[in-house]
């Protein structure tokens, strides 16, 4: 897209904020549904793909021109506005009373490879959408606002790890989706790899942190819910799995004499799915990606390589479906002479939403005439993070048909409007609360 393009699309998003409006202190606060949904149409121009969704990996091009859109938001919902280290874009809006501990809210606006429009930019633009509400109100929280736009959450929640205090040597020279690694596309967003550790936040450093999202399953819109309240995000636990055969003739190397690691691999990613399966509970395995080398037809494939992914709300879950996992691999190397070697790529640990916080959103969005349901997270999310920074909240919206990562992730503006305005509502709440 070129710049008078760009330039072009935010001055019409940015029109349909146009005047602040003078919102008489006797009538209750609501956000502006049109303004927020019209950003997100705009957002979703950045990195559209031919199948209607969004391609939009952390540090491409279309990662930067959303960036900047974003940025211009901020600014323009007066908030002070800073790139960290990390390359997370914070705003910040100070509080009436000093010493205060912020209250965060945020989310992130990268997408998977042919993601959708609404996952991590609901939250994000929910966000802007409050503070932008609480400027045309004259409105100012007695402790400070800071709205995060978290940095690479679908490759590894990058920068929310970052102020959490992940070791950065964990992450740094990871190959991402846009094909750069975090270390450079730290540098192209503008942040700075050397100083990363200055991001590091204390713990309990967070006076609160609500993040609002798509719910990305299909509980809400089954149950005919409008509002999900979050009672914890799964823990996550992932391996690249390399599988060594012998590459061969297809033609003229016999079935009995061959170490097909393709083969071996393919009966791993049925191993994977059954052993989840056999377990009653809630947890879930994923094979994502599988690739053979030589990759071609005529060859017996010599190497293969795949991801193994976990998650459940207990990390202890888990454990032991690597394992039955890691013997089952074990069995299938003996049948197909070849061997398997397991790296953990990536580990996020679960996090529970707080009693008092989950309390104060289903208080709001019922007050606000809502419907709400309490549920787990089967995603994760930078909230997840941020837990170690003090006290989580997570409001859902209904994805429709519990389609999410995909194009056809929809939510409706009608809900992208009462998340927004349970989001408002449990904010003020939380700083009427907080520190009283
Ligand atoms: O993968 C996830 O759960 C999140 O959408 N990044
Ligand atoms: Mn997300
Ligand atoms: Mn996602």
């Amino acid at each position: 897209m070129n710049r008078r393009d760009f330039n072009r699309r935010v001055i019409a998003a940015m029109a349909v904020m146009a005047t602040p409006r003078a919102v008489p202190a006797s009538q209750p606060l609501r956000v502006n549904g049109q303004r927020v949904n019209g950003w997100l149409d705009t957002l979703s121009t950045f990195g559209r793909n031919s199948l209607g969704g969004v391609s939009r990996p952390a540090y491409g091009d279309a990662d930067l021109e959303a960036r900047d859109f974003v940025l211009r938001l901020l600014r323009d919902a007066g908030m002070e506005t800073s790139i960290d280290a990390a390359g997370n874009l914070v705003g910040r809006m100070p509080g009436s009373e000093a010493g205060l501990l912020p209250i965060g809210t945020g989310s992130h606006i990268d997408s998977v490879p042919e993601g959708g429009r609404y996952d991590g930019t609901v939250g994000t633009m929910g966000a802007i959408e409050v503070a932008m509400t609480l400027r045309d109100a004259g409105r100012t929280l007695r402790h400070p606002l800071e709205l995060i736009v978290f940095q690479n959450e679908e490759n590894g929640k990058v920068g929310s790890k970052a102020l959490r205090g992940e070791d950065p040597a964990s992450y740094m020279d990871f190959v991402t989706n846009s094909g750069l690694t975090v270390r450079d596309g730290i540098t192209r967003i503008g942040g700075d790899p050397a100083r990363i550790e200055e991001v590091v936040r204390a713990e309990a450093s967070m006076a609160a942190f609500v993040e609002l999202h798509i719910e990305q399953g299909a509980v809400l819109e089954s149950a005919g819910i409008d509002v999900g309240v979050v009672e914890g995000i799964v823990g996550i636990r992932r391996w690249n799995v390399e599988v060594q055969g012998f590459a061969n003739h297809a033609g003229t190397t016999p079935m009995d004499r061959r170490q097909d690691a393709l083969l071996a691999a393919a009966r791993l990613v049925d191993a994977v799915n059954r052993t989840v399966r056999e377990r009653p509970g809630r947890h879930v395995g994923t094979v994502g990606s599988l690739r053979a080398e030589p990759g071609v037809a005529n060859v017996i494939a010599g190497r293969a390589q795949l991801t193994i992914e976990l998650r459940d709300l207990a990390m202890g879950v888990i454990q032991p479906l690597i394992e039955e996992i890691e013997e089952q691999a074990r069995n299938i190397a003996l049948e197909t002479g070849t061997s398997f070697e397991f790296r953990p790529v990536y580990r996020t640990e679960p996090a529970t939403c707080s009693e008092m916080i989950r309390g104060l959103i289903d208080a709001q969005a019922k007050e606000l005439g809502f419907t709400t349901l309490s549920l787990p997270s089967g995603a994760g999310h930078d909230a997840q993070e941020m837990a170690l920074l003090g006290p989580i909240g997570m409001i859902f919206v209904p994805s429709r048909g519990g389609i999410s990562h995909s194009a056809d992730e929809y939510t409706e503006p009608a809900h992208i409007e009462a998340g927004a305005n349970v989001l408002l509502h449990t904010l003020l709440a939380l700083d009427a609360r907080l520190d009283a």
